[in-house]
């Protein structure tokens, strides 16, 4: 694998956008147009069902990671706190049908089934930079849509200042919510300008083909500027509200874990510098990479915080 080691990973390094994208929709259009048994590499990701989707404008043309490295070492305590437990474990989960409901300050809630969501929804693809709390991160190829496209289909009114995101509970198959490990179900939470930014994510896919169960299927968020645990997985409900959620992660533990969770190599976890990255499927020999503030978004997404002590809001 190669990583980059960049300070910034949004000025204009690497591959011109416009030549890294024709070639990859030229790959993409050869593996979804090959058949024969002298390709059976290709001939097998033809069975992907997003082989097809288009490259994002918001996509980074990064080198990313195996896909074994990002579906083979999981954070899903829902399943299990050990990952490589909780990565076979979540494979129990039925997904289908799914259904999300939407409460709190909208013009139009109710419960709505993937199908419905997914209708006529243009996927795209985002090879995002995704940084854990843990100091591991690596590169994704995800398939999704923005939340914002999402958000403004059940018309939040102005009295929605945040968005809180919840996990499925149901401690028959995940049975890691058997134990107190958090105080279940799995809750995460956004400002809405911070929801409704253009590199917030909802994703259904990786690696041209459907969520794993185990990175969070059928449906999950991705916001590459926060640490990986604002990614929350498998939704089920998603509530506008007027005031500022209380979150697993905080509630578990204020200190360590704040609401905003902005990648900041500046602050450390009380535990842990936040200063270097271990990145996944790395040689031992590798040395660790070096954090970039909002994970190399700040161009983006800095002016979210503008006047803020980031290490007061962590
Ligand atoms: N969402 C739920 N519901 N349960 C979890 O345990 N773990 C979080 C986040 N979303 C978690 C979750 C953490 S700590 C991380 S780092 C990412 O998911 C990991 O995503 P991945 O397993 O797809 O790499």
């Amino acid at each position: 694998m190669l990583i980059k080691n960049k300070s910034n990973i949004l000025s204009s390094e690497i591959t011109d956008r416009s030549v890294y994208e024709a070639r990859r929709q030229f790959m993409k259009a050869a593996v979804a147009g090959s058949a024969g048994l002298a390709m059976p590499n290709l001939v097998k990701a033809e069975a992907k069902k997003y082989a097809n989707v288009p490259i994002g404008s918001h996509s980074l043309p990064l080198e990313v990671n195996k896909e074994e490295d990002a579906t083979s070492y999981t954070n899903y305590y829902e399943f299990s706190t050990n990952k490589w437990d909780s990565t076979r474990l979540a494979k129990t989960l039925k997904t289908s049908p799914w259904s999300v409901t939407i409460e709190g300050e909208v013009e139009k809630p109710g419960v709505f089934n993937l199908e419905d969501i997914l209708k006529n929804q243009p996927l795209q693809e985002r090879i995002y930079r995704f940084r854990c709390v843990e100091a591991w991160s690596m590169v994704v190829p995800w398939i999704g849509f923005p939340l914002a496209d999402l958000i403004k289909r059940f018309q939040p009114t102005s009295k929605a200042k945040f968005v809180e995101f919840t996990t499925l509970l149901n401690p028959e198959v995940m049975i890691g919510q058997r134990s107190q490990v958090l105080d279940w179900p799995y809750v995460e939470g956004l400002r809405i300008d911070e929801a409704t930014h253009p590199l917030a994510l909802i994703a259904v896919g990786m690696y041209d083909d459907v969520l794993p169960n185990q990175n969070g299927a059928p449906l999950r968020l991705v916001v590459p500027w926060k640490y990986g645990f604002k990614s929350i997985k498998a939704i089920v409900k998603m509530r506008f509200m007027e005031t500022m959620p209380e979150t697993s992660w905080h509630k578990s533990a204020p200190n360590e874990y704040g609401f905003y969770a902005n990648v900041n190599p500046e602050v450390s976890h009380p535990r842990w510098s936040q200063s270097r990255e271990r990145v996944l499927g790395a040689s031992i020999w590798t040395p660790k990479r070096a954090t970039d503030k909002f994970n190399g978004y700040g161009e983006q997404v800095a002016s979210l915080y503008a006047g803020m002590d980031l290490s007061r809001n962590f």
